[in-house]
């Protein structure tokens, strides 16, 4: 998608769809609809009388040939109450105007802009790069036809406001990030092996002039990664560790920002296996890893002053002759030893490891990712993130980035008192805490081979996957996570 911005007068604006906004109650003289031409308005003031305009939130009005316009369409998008306006809304009248017009197949638009501050021009290319997103790739007959080919950031002639062209840079390095975890997510697990996953992670960190680092069974095994191999043992894919580094110039020494991203590329459960009802799902288990590749990409070009490293531990869970059992006992990184109870509950234990080995690695703080219950889903749903820590300044840091981001995210508890749940008879730890508080005690374990180590868990099970198409946004993998991260990193050191 090319984007660009346009200062021609708004009436002379050419080309095939010009897209305003207005609010609920003065549609035809409120949001961006106020800068059209009066010629214009008086004929949206027709429809608002007609009550075919009412400038609900997300309602589309296509004008065909529309008076005063040398655009041959004009789109006014609904925004809702006045009071009820955020970035969040804007995002969604930007995405929804998108699958709008190309789902009747334009291919350029132009975007009439606001008292345009940076922060909305940033927002608004996200939105449009985000929505154009299908995950069609298998199919024969794409909707690539369908996709948008030009933005314009319509300014009517107004001056840029300062860090324009930077926002617009901005908002496309982070969209795009997005859509690269999205696609990565997307892929089924036959063309998404550990393998494969350390080939995209390379490519991409080749491509963005990151450093890069893979190791296989022989290192996992050789550096005493218990956990990690047991899981990946049961498998004939063979197991990768992958290690991107983003040290910019200039920053400095501390923190270093480890994160840490699931990447186990199908989860059948192992033994303790899963049932086959929607067990397709969880070729998207990788998630955690590929929200991880996606921020790597991102900072690599935005390029904070703070050092970053992401890990990736990536297997598959699978019930194969070698797999690990349950009531095997197994030696973690750390020292610690694990008993498993159940082999489904996978994700914790490659987790455990990757943790160790950052600290080991000389990260100062962790932050990991992770489709790792069912049990979040059930508390939050597919639409807000888990997060969890014992460090509230980080817990905050995240969520504060979260809100700056427009991703929902939300605290849930860890405390002393759920640590007897996941207690063994005869080793250090349970890999297990049971069904109620499962998101908890999941936490919690990953929690407790992070040391004294600052640590935050994002448990992305349900935000990981759209199960329904919004009017903005396609159905499928979300890229939730991306963003949040990108965020926090960018306001630790801009
Ligand atoms: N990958 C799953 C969690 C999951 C479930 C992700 C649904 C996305 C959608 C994880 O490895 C898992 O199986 N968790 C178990 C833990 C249990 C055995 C303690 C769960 O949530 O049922
Ligand atoms: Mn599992
Ligand atoms: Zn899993």
């Amino acid at each position: 998608m090319k984007i660009e911005f346009r200062h021609e007068a708004l009436p002379q604006l050419a080309g095939s769809a010009l897209v305003a906004y207005a609010f609920e109650g003065s549609p035809a003289s409120s949001g961006t609809v106020e800068r059209l031409p009066p010629d214009t308005r008086g004929f949206l003031e027709e429809l608002q009388a007609g009550g075919e305009l009412t400038g609900k939130a997300l309602e589309c009005t296509v004008i065909h040939l529309p008076v005063g316009l040398a655009a041959s369409k004009l789109l006014v998008v609904g925004a809702g109450k006045r009071e009820k306006f955020s970035g969040e809304q804007l995002r969604q009248v930007a995405g929804t105007a998108v699958r709008y017009l190309r789902a009747r197949g334009v291919h350029d638009l132009a975007w009439v802009l606001g008292g345009a501050e940076p922060g909305s021009i940033a927002a608004i290319v996200e939105a449009a790069l985000l929505a154009d997103y299908d995950a069609d790739r298998y199919r024969t007959e794409r909707n690539a036809e369908k996709r948008i080919d030009g933005l314009g950031l319509a300014t009517g002639g107004d001056p840029l406001p300062a860090g324009a062209e930077a926002a617009l840079e901005q908002g496309r390095i982070i969209a795009e990030a997005q859509n690269f975890t999205r696609d990565l997510v997307n892929e089924p697990a036959n063309q998404m092996t550990p393998t494969i996953l350390a080939a995209r992670a390379e490519a991409m960190a080749l491509r963005c002039g990151l450093d890069w680092q893979v190791l296989g069974p022989a290192e996992i095994q050789g550096m005493r990664m218990g956990a990690f191999w047991a899981v990946a043992q049961g498998s004939e894919e063979p197991a990768r560790l992958i290690v991107l580094r983003y040290t910019p110039e200039g920053a400095p020494a501390e923190p270093v920002i480890g994160l840490i991203g699931k990447g186990i590329t199908f989860d059948t459960g192992g033994i303790s296996i899963k049932p086959a009802e929607n067990m397709h799902e969880m070729k998207t288990d990788m998630a955690g890893g590929a929200t991880m590749l996606g921020v790597m990409q991102a900072i690599a070009q935005l390029k904070p002053r703070v050092r970053v490293m992401a890990l990736i531990p990536a297997a598959e869970n699978m019930p194969g002759g070698k797999a690990y059992k349950p009531g095997d006992v197994i030696t973690s990184m750390s020292g610690k030893t694990i008993e498993i109870l159940n082999t489904d509950a996978e994700g914790r234990l490659v987790l455990a490891d990757a943790l160790t080995y950052a600290q080991q690695l000389g990260c100062t703080v962790l932050i990991d990712a992770a489709t790792l219950t069912g049990a979040v889903t059930v508390a939050l749903g597919n639409i807000t993130t888990g997060v969890f820590g014992w460090n509230k300044e980080w817990v905050n840091r995240v969520l504060a980035a979260a809100k700056a981001a427009g991703e929902k995210m939300w605290e849930l508890p860890v405390d002393d008192d759920y640590r007897d749940l996941y207690k063994s008879a005869i080793a250090d730890l349970a890999n297990t805490g049971g069904r109620h508080g499962g998101a908890i005690t999941a936490a919690m374990f990953i929690g407790e081979f992070a040391g004294d180590t600052p640590w935050v868990h994002l448990d992305i099970a349900g935000t990981r996957w759209a199960n329904e198409e919004k009017p903005y946004r396609a159905k499928g993998p979300t890229g939730h996570g991306v963003r949040t991260l990108v965020q926090l990193l960018t306001d630790l050191a801009p």
